[in-house]
């Protein structure tokens, strides 16, 4: 089974088929994704926080974002790979986003881009789906305006916000977009978008009315147990069961328990056999 397209991913909408989304950084997760059978991976500039250890996406890069989609796109067979523009790579004009669009195809991999901003973003998305890009939009709470917005705060909760929600919505549908990201939204406004898109919604604190959903996957994994904001479900607690591994291993190496027998090559006439194999 190919790469999934674009247009198998609105024909789930069309056939009330709910999509599933994951964020992936290297090729050995998502490998894991895809055999899992994950409709969309997304290479998200959140790999500034859970890769690189920042405390927001901003300083990530055009190159980061490159390299990181590079990996991914090895590790997938089924999924649909999708490339997050980085802060400053598209904001300057359409012509910047498209350039930038273009490297994140030819050098990732990228089937399709993903993009902040609503209205703002529009003259961006029609350039680009214009150059045969498919493009992803990310409305409601966007982390690259986090100084603006003064903090991760859920969107469009009063009534002119609420409005120009749905305006975005519509502005990123109108301008070419294939689908959108709907982030910290109150559920009730989020099924209204959805309803009244024809291009599937993906939603991450939007509640459960959206087309999809979409989690980071070191929150899904459970790999750091301090954070657990409310929109995030942890499917695996992992960071235990990790750092125990470590600790074993750390204890095997100083007791001198590890390597064993079995984790040993020989000269000839032992289990040389075994290591001829290596
Ligand atoms: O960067 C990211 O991982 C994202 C998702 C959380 C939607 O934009």
């Amino acid at each position: 089974m190919p790469r999934k397209t674009v247009l198998d991913l609105q024909r789930m909408k069309a056939g009330s088929q709910k999509i599933a989304m994951v964020t992936a950084y290297d090729a050995t997760m998502a490998r894991l994704a895809d055999a899992a059978g994950v409709d969309m991976v997304l290479v998200g500039d959140s790999l500034g926080m859970v890769i690189q250890g920042h405390a927001d996406t901003l300083s990530v890069t055009l190159d980061d974002m490159v390299y990181h989609g590079r990996c991914v796109s090895r590790g997938l067979q089924h999924a649909h790979l999708t490339v997050d523009l980085p802060f400053m790579s598209y904001q300057l004009s359409p012509q910047q986003a498209l350039q930038s669009s273009g490297r994140l195809v030819k050098e990732a991999g990228a089937q399709s881009v993903k993009l902040e901003g609503g209205e703002r973003s529009a003259p961006a998305i029609e350039l680009i789906v214009t150059a045969g890009i498919p493009v992803v939009a990310h409305v409601g709470l966007t982390p690259q305006s986090v100084h603006a917005t003064g903090g991760w705060r859920v969107q469009g909760r009063g009534e002119a916000a609420a409005r120009q929600l749905v305006q975005d919505a519509l502005a990123v549908q109108q301008a070419g977009a294939f689908c959108v990201v709907l982030e910290m939204v109150p559920a009730e406004l989020a099924a209204e978008v959805t309803a009244r898109l024809h291009i599937p919604t993906i939603g991450i604190g939007a509640g459960a009315d959206c087309d999809g959903q979409v989690l980071v996957c070191n929150d899904l994994l459970g790999f750091d147990s301090s954070f657990k904001p409310r929109f995030v479900k942890r499917f695996a607690e992992l960071e235990a069961p990790m750092v125990g591994a470590f600790r074993d291993y750390v204890a095997q190496v100083r007791d001198g328990s590890f390597p064993a027998e079995e984790h040993s090559f020989h000269r000839e006439g032992r289990n040389s056999k075994i290591a001829r194999l290596y």
